[in-house]
């Protein structure tokens, strides 16, 4: 509270009015900043900033006014796809992962999600909001400024009901925004091993309609993938989710391509997330459309499967938002400083093209590209502090060091 006036800032960073629309091609090569500048906090909004040369100290408390020389200011990082909720890790998998099983293999043997809805109905709501509450916590002081979170290791409506109503709670004890995501089709659960129509009827059928009632949902999402959810499975839950204020995310071309992003596309998706493996009809019907593709390289690097195609969805005009998709079994981290340095490091984007994913871009793969994902005046969301650092690249650069000092606001 009060003011704080921020002063001899060497680089602020990603300042610019919000974007109305995700940025694309070439306008990802520039983050707009001010060299040796200077910003003003008033009761949590960015009321002032600009060059050194403007500013004149007469003005302001000396207890108001806080040295920064050699450190940057970035706005938060915004984060598109995660399932923060849940209950237990999985490093036992991660063992078994680094003596030779696939993820496919660990999932077969009851290993996977199977393994985590099992533990999601083992804890108590309390329990359940407690850890969650205590990772959100850890994931803001890295430098987090607003999040999705998915259900989905329900694989029951109670379950389910459990992980959203976490996810409201969530969103009324921290001060960043939060998005809820229903992912009811995530995994078929063993009592519907043979039966996965009547698993999907049941979800659209009686389960969505309860979850819209309460108001527990901003998105819905399914796992479109070999084994789990087909396209008629996605279209099915499209048509149930036409006429409300819901919008479609769609986890798809994680390890196959079977013409989920089309189809995804089709259905007017807002997302489409993973894209590891990607196919030339993938692309296309993408570059045509407005859905904007979520890319997460911590889960390529964590199982060792293929970077999506960052560069070649660039180039091609596709909106592309990088996410952290922290989750016990395919992303166990939640640093997205790490993301970017794997999207630098493993798809070749620049630091920039970067930074632009895991701000703008991400924050509308959210719906919250008016409000979060730049510095500008009016600007309420939280801001990073660095430690001091020679140069922006520096950041994605020096990956494993800890550049953040603190985070404002
Ligand atoms: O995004 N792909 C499906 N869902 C998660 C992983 C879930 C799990 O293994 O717990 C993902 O990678
Ligand atoms: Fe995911």
């Amino acid at each position: 509270m009060g003011r704080s006036v921020y002063i001899n800032i060497k680089e602020l960073i990603q300042v610019r009015a919000p974007q109305p629309e995700p940025l694309r091609g070439p306008q990802m090569d520039d983050v707009p900043r001010i060299k040796d500048a200077f910003l003003i906090i008033e009761n949590q909004v960015v009321v002032d900033f600009g060059s050194m040369q403007n500013l004149s100290l007469q003005e302001f408390n000396s207890n108001e006014i806080i040295d920064v020389r050699g450190k940057y200011i970035l706005p938060a990082f915004c984060d598109a796809h995660t399932h923060t909720v849940f209950a237990t890790s999985r490093e036992e998998e991660f063992v078994d992962k680094i003596m030779g099983l696939s993820y496919q293999e660990i999932a077969e043997k009851g290993g996977g999600i199977l393994n985590s809805a099992k533990k999601i109905s083992e804890i108590s709501e309390d329990e359940l909001f407690s850890k969650a509450y205590h990772r959100l916590t850890k994931q803001i002081n890295l430098g987090l400024g607003a999040i999705e979170i998915k259900s989905g290791y329900g694989l029951s409506l109670e379950e389910e009901l459990k992980m959203l109503r976490v996810i409201k709670k969530l969103k009324a004890a921290v001060d960043i925004p939060i998005k809820s995501t229903f992912l009811g089709l995530h995994a078929i659960p063993l009592a519907y091993k043979n039966n996965k129509a009547s698993f999907v009827k049941e979800v659209v059928e009686s389960w969505l309609p309860k979850v819209l009632q309460e108001g527990l949902a901003d998105y819905v999402d399914i796992f479109c993938e070999t084994n789990y959810f087909d396209c008629n499975d996605l279209i099915q839950l499209s048509n149930a989710i036409k006429n409300t204020p819901v919008k479609l995310k769609v986890h798809v071309n994680q390890f196959t391509t079977f013409g989920g992003v089309s189809e995804a596309v089709n259905q007017n998706a807002l997302t489409v997330d993973h894209l590891e493996e990607l196919n030339e009809t993938d692309l296309l019907s993408l570059a045509k459309s407005n859905t904007i593709a979520t890319l997460l390289p911590s889960c390529s690097f964590y199982l060792g499967i293929p970077f999506a195609p960052a560069k070649t969805l660039l180039n091609n005009g596709v909106a592309i938002a990088l996410s952290s998709d922290y989750n016990p079994g395919s992303s166990p981290s939640y640093n997205l400083f790490f993301v970017w340095a794997l999207a630098c490091v493993k798809m070749k984007l620049t630091p920039e093209q970067a930074f632009n994913a895991l701000t703008i871009n991400a924050a509308h793969a959210m719906e919250l590209g008016k409000s979060h994902g730049s510095i500008f005046k009016g600007y309420q969301g939280k801001l990073i502090l660095t430690n001091e650092i020679p140069s922006f690249a520096y950041i994605p650069y020096a990956y494993g060091e800890n550049h953040v000092d603190k985070i404002l606001n």
